[in-house]
């Protein structure tokens, strides 16, 4: 089929790049005329791993086009993804505006009818709004613009990994055409008919993943729900690591023990710096944002919201005990990157924990395998290291701040050697409390005796 990818954020591009993977024919379109030049010249924006290699197959076998002419991508397309930002107001109400624009742009551009699904995260009515919208800019036509919902579920790191195999594919429709028409977008998806760059042939038996269909305001809130509830249990992990501090026990033992049971589930109990990323802190926003408009208040969110806002305290309290002053300190900074496996600094705690320590007169050396180029706009003046044992050497202390594997595999024998002193505070636990002490470092961590 042919399709419209609109945004060539991750989301887009994740998005484009499997379905053309699928054997879909997608032409890809961005506001951002510079991304659409770079893509051309077969440049990937974003780090992101495995879409390097997805695109340039798609490319190869002609079933990817980038376009800067929305109007051009907008009639190529039998169905059009809406793939752009929704950023956060000051209120944390969602800001729609770049729906609304794409919504003129389908609605004037438009020469034959279109499904247009929403994939941008967005508060549960948006899609009928989006309906009303076309139906308004398009002057009441002939043409017909049906919308449908398909909220995206992919994590930055693994977004191609999670879109070719996908739990649940959820499509929220107004009418049996629509999901017929999603469906046979999706099939080669579920019927594993696509060239997997990550199995190379060999993708895992098990379920292929379910197929939901729902209305569009169900498929809506189920995204807010399914983020809002992650967060919830990053919160709740991250008050017992207080709670563990306080009364002597570990955190990682007692999440691990408590996510055996299947009802709970092990993951998303990591403790420590709390939730960062372009999804969770503004989804809870806009949730909380969106509950209280139909008068529910959702205090529960509200609550986790609260518990994240105050991990960059905690943190701080830790450094203060260890450090005592930090001004004219040395620190080494691993990590930049919210997560580990992604360059998105968006809302990532070492950009706080940073602040922070220039707030205090530290000087900074940050390290990060991908988020150097995306960190030095903010803070120009802080010192960079590609290498993390350059950003070690004569350092006061280091403060882990992302999770990436190469800082797992840090030598801290040989770190040791290079420090001014053997002092980590981690904010991720990525190591052994006992070897570290074995090592002769003064180390801190989350919730761990
Ligand atoms: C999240 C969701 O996991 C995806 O399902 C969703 O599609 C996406 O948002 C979105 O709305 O687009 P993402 O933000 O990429 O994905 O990253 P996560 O892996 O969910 O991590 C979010 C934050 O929580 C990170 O800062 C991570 O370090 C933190 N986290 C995660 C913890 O502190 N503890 C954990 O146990 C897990």
């Amino acid at each position: 089929m042919r399709l419209t990818v609109i945004g060539c954020g991750y989301v887009g591009l994740v998005t484009g790049a499997c379905l053309a993977a699928a054997g879909h024919e997608v032409f890809c379109t961005d506001i951002d005329t510079k991304r659409i030049d770079q893509l051309k010249a077969g440049k990937v924006p974003i780090y992101e791993e495995h879409l390097d290699e997805v695109l340039k197959r798609a490319v190869a076998e002609k079933k990817i086009f980038y376009t800067s002419d929305a109007g051009e991508a907008i009639r190529a397309g039998e169905v059009i993804f809406i793939c752009v930002g929704t950023p956060p107001k000051d209120s944390g109400e969602a800001d729609l505006s770049a729906i609304d624009h794409v919504a003129r742009q389908i609605a004037q551009e438009a020469k034959s009818s279109k499904l247009v699904v929403e994939k941008s995260t967005v508060p549960a009515l948006t899609g009928m709004q989006l309906q009303k919208a076309m139906a308004a800019y398009s002057g009441g036509g002939e043409l017909k613009f049906h919308v449908a919902s398909n909220p995206e579920f992919l994590r930055e790191g693994t977004a191609v990994s999670d879109f070719f195999h996908p739990d649940r594919i959820v499509i929220g429709v107004e009418d049996p055409a629509s999901a017929a028409k999603l469906q046979e977008i999706y099939s080669p998806i579920l019927e594993r008919k696509f060239h997997c760059p990550i199995h190379a042939g060999k993708c895992p038996t098990g379920s292929p993943g379910e197929l939901l269909v729902t209305t569009i305001n169900s498929a809506e809130l189920i995204k807010h729900a399914s983020n809002s509830f992650l967060a919830l249990k990053i919160s709740y992990a991250n008050v017992i690591a207080d709670l563990c501090e306080r009364i002597g026990a570990d955190v990682e033992e007692v999440t691990h023990a408590v996510g055996l049971d299947p009802r709970i589930g092990t993951q998303f109990l990591k403790a420590g710096l709390g939730f960062g990323g372009f999804c969770f802190p503004k989804d809870i926003q806009a949730f909380i944002h969106l509950s209280s408009t139909v008068g529910i208040d959702f205090e529960m969110l509200k609550a986790a919201e609260k518990v994240n806002k105050q991990r960059i305290d905690r943190y701080f309290e830790k450094i203060h005990k260890a450090l005592w002053v930090i001004k004219g300190k040395r620190i080494a900074v691993l990590g930049l990157a919210f997560k580990a496996n992604t360059d998105d600094i968006r809302f990532a705690p070492a950009l706080d924990v940073i602040g922070r320590l220039m707030g205090e007169g530290a000087e900074v050396h940050a390290t990060d395998p991908e988020a150097i180029s995306r960190a030095k706009p903010i803070y120009p003046k802080i010192a960079y290291h590609e290498d993390p044992y350059d950003a070690l050497r004569a350092a006061d202390a280091a403060l882990v701040c992302t999770e990436w594997q190469i800082f797992r595999d840090l030598d801290w024998e040989r770190a040791g050697k290079l420090m001014a002193r053997r002092l980590v505070i981690d904010g991720r636990n990525l190591y052994s409390p006992q070897r570290m002490h074995e090592l002769g470092f003064d180390y801190y961590s989350f919730g761990r005796p």
